[in-house]
């Protein structure tokens, strides 16, 4: 009987729980909203902007985000009063909200009266109140405090139906000030080592402490490994462990914080807004915790990126891969949680964006499949750290910025599309033919990043060629983890997959002996889980796979460019040449052009099964080797790709082709002459958009 019960309560939760398609209806495609504070406002003007906001188009508003000292202004005593106006008139001006957990901004009674709340930067400095994030989520204390705030939240809103969904924290990070060193968090990190170990002799030899004498005796002797009080390279090992650790303990707070509001919320959405492609923390880790995926995006902020309007208009592949990495987490809904509407205040300079350019923003994610996005924020501040920042308002409160036209333009574009959308419109087949597996490893980043060899290797700027040049063929791309499954995909792309094992080598060669492609790059292979190197041939676990041994690298002072030839054009490396022997049978597709060993094979392909394997063991200069090589792999098989300029991309959705134009010139939209335009011109502008269908 008892048991009965059980599965028909299970059955009925089942029942009962909102899916993510109810959430975010297909046929709504994305949604857009925009933030506001209305504590920051006089009451008398909350109606007003609320109502805007509503006229403007938007369809949710999201609130109370840093709002602790508003909801709990001493320790035990709530206030929700006022919240609970800003809800009420957008459940009457139509809108829903999103509500987010104050974690990042606890009030002054509590860093006064718990001090030990506080992080501790690698320094030592422990910093203060008086500025966001500056709370160390490995003590427990503050843990606490966050539960009581959270669970309050929770029981007031849990059940309110214009509450759509919550944000857990902001931008989960100490931004500049790294990770904290506090004594919670030392503790902690040596908890996980004590559970990830059984045992410190293990420890020692997978850190390989034997060298300089860095033997530890037991756990309790170990703390984080602190560069700032190093005196020489710290133990690569011990690092990347503590970067695993750091991004586990972020998971284990978003989880915590997560299951306090899941004791009482009903049929609404949990996220967080992760920072866009922030190196610490990994949001695959939370997959499982949240129901949607968000994060912030400042495209222009004080990056020259490249070419003339570079700095104007940032880095279209940058957004785009977390746009294609987000989207293939948990639910598979994603979006930016933050947008930026104008000139942002934190950067060392602040550029005025590219006209348009928001716009192309905006549509770039709807290209790329995002449901929703929301404008940081309505109103520009007139006091506090971001008075500079612009926002949808003008400082007035009420006249639209330029940037605030932008959403507008995207709000009206939403509209048009969702009176066109037809559901499970299939993709192309020769796009479809092009889709391609990205493997994204945070460790392998990490391990690069900790130990670079040339500081003119950046981990994630390499990746960032690859997914550039897939791109400009057109390509639809999953960024994945290892954790899904790539046989069905007929590209895979793992670039400088430096941390490898026995199983991911059978993997990649079940993968290609059943008919893929794999592209692999420079540094892959060289190393064991634990960044140690093989007792073995440089990266000879790779070999085989390869069909080619990878003996020697090579990497250049800054000021010297080393020559390379594929496919007939010469590209410039600086930062990293794999010098590449092939065995018989295996194609070369680059030589190197100079250097004493000129002439070797710098890129290769290898026929594997019913596959192949490629390996581009350098790394050029601006990226365009790589797209050019990528062609020349793609062109057989019926793939037929296109070359587009880098930067200049478009995709397919839901039946409609976006076009977004971030390089320095006019560009003509590849549509066939009977396509119907439903935005913009077949040649647009830099910043400018194309639909058609
Ligand atoms: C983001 C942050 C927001 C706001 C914004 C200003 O990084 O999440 O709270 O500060 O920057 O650009």
């Amino acid at each position: 009987m008892k048991l009965r019960i059980a599965i028909a309560t299970l059955l009925l939760t089942a029942l009962c729980a909102a899916q993510p398609t109810q959430w975010f209806p297909p046929e709504q495609m994305m949604t857009i909203g925009v933030y506001y504070y209305p504590e920051a406002w006089p009451e008398s003007q909350w109606e007003r902007d609320i109502s805007n906001i509503k006229k403007f188009g938007f369809e949710y508003i999201h609130l109370a985000e840093f709002a602790w000292a508003f909801m709990e202004p001493e320790e035990g005593r709530y206030e929700f009063g006022w919240l609970d106006k800003g809800v009420d008139l957008a459940r009457k001006h139509g809108l829903k909200v999103i509500l987010c957990t104050p974690s990042a901004t606890p009030p002054a009674w509590l860093a006064r009266n718990h001090p030990d709340i506080l992080m501790v930067r690698a320094d030592g400095t422990r910093m203060n109140h008086g500025s966001r994030e500056q709370a160390d989520w490995s003590s427990l204390v503050y843990r606490r405090y966050v539960e009581k705030i959270v669970e309050k939240m929770a029981e007031h809103y849990g059940s309110n139906p214009t509450v759509w969904g919550w944000q857990l924290d902001n931008e989960l990070s100490h931004y500049g000030a790294g990770m904290s060193y506090s004594p919670a968090a030392q503790q902690r990190f040596r908890d996980w080592l004590r559970e990830k170990y059984g045992t410190v002799e293990r420890l020692n030899r997978d850190w390989g402490n034997s060298f300089w004498s860095q033997m530890y005796n037991n756990f309790d002797q170990i703390q984080m490994p602190n560069p700032h009080e190093l005196v020489a390279g710290a133990n690569p090992h011990a690092m990347l462990d503590l970067h695993r650790w750091f991004a586990s303990e972020a998971a284990d707070y978003l989880r915590f914080q997560a299951s306090v509001l899941r004791r009482h919320v009903k049929g609404q959405w949990i996220t967080t807004n992760f920072m866009m492609n922030y190196d610490l923390i990994n949001p695959a880790l939370s997959e499982k915790d949240l129901d949607i995926m968000a994060f912030t995006m400042y495209p222009v902020s004080g990056g020259l990126f490249r070419g003339q309007l570079g700095f104007r208009m940032g880095d279209p592949a940058a957004v785009s891969f977390t746009h294609d990495f987000l989207r293939n987490l948990g639910s598979g809904i994603e979006g930016p949680m933050e947008l930026q509407p104008g000139q942002v205040n934190w950067a060392p300079v602040n550029p005025w964006p590219q006209p348009g350019v928001i716009h192309a923003w905006i549509m770039r994610g709807f290209g790329l499949g995002a449901r929703l996005v929301c404008v940081y924020r309505y109103r520009q501040p007139l006091a506090g750290d971001e008075l500079y920042h612009k926002t949808m308002v003008e400082p007035d409160g009420v006249t639209l910025a330029p940037g605030g036209k932008e959403f507008i333009q995207s709000i009206k574009d939403v509209q048009l599309l969702r009176t066109l959308y037809k559901p499970n419109m299939p993709p192309p087949a020769d796009y479809n033919a092009r889709r391609t597996a990205f493997l994204y490893n945070f460790e392998n980043r990490w391990d690069m990043e900790n130990h670079k060899q040339t500081v003119r290797w950046d981990s994630f700027d390499h990746l960032l060629k690859y997914y550039r040049a897939l791109k400009s063929l057109i390509a639809p791309v999953d960024v994945i983890t290892e954790a899904k499954d790539f046989s069905k995909y007929p590209y895979l792309v793992a670039p400088a997959y430096q941390l490898i094992d026995k199983e991911v080598i059978a993997r990649f060669t079940r993968y290609v002996e059943n008919g893929g492609t794999l592209i692999l790059t420079c540094r892959t292979g060289q190393k064991d889980r634990r960044g140690q190197i093989w007792e073995a041939l440089w990266a000879e676990p790779i070999y085989d796979l390869v069909g080619a041994a990878i003996p020697k690298y090579d990497v250049l002072p800054e000021g010297r460019n080393g020559k390379v030839i594929a496919a007939g054009r010469e590209y410039e490396w600086g930062s990293w040449a794999d010098i590449i022997e092939p065995r018989p049978g295996t194609e070369v597709l680059a030589s190197y052009a100079d250097q004493f060993y000129k002439g070797s094979a710098a890129a290769t392909s290898h026929r594997l099964g019913k596959g192949r394997v490629v390996y581009i063991g350098v790394d050029s200069l601006n990226g365009e080797m790589e797209a050019d090589l990528l062609r020349t792999v793609y062109g057989p098989g019926g793939a037929k790709p296109a070359r587009l300029p880098l930067n200049f991309m478009v995709d397919w959705r839901d039946g409609f082709w976006v076009a977004t134009n971030f390089t320095d010139n006019d560009q003509t939209i590849p549509a066939p002459p009977d396509a119907k335009m439903l935005a913009g011109s077949r040649t647009i502008p830099p910043g400018g958009v194309a639909i058609w269908q």
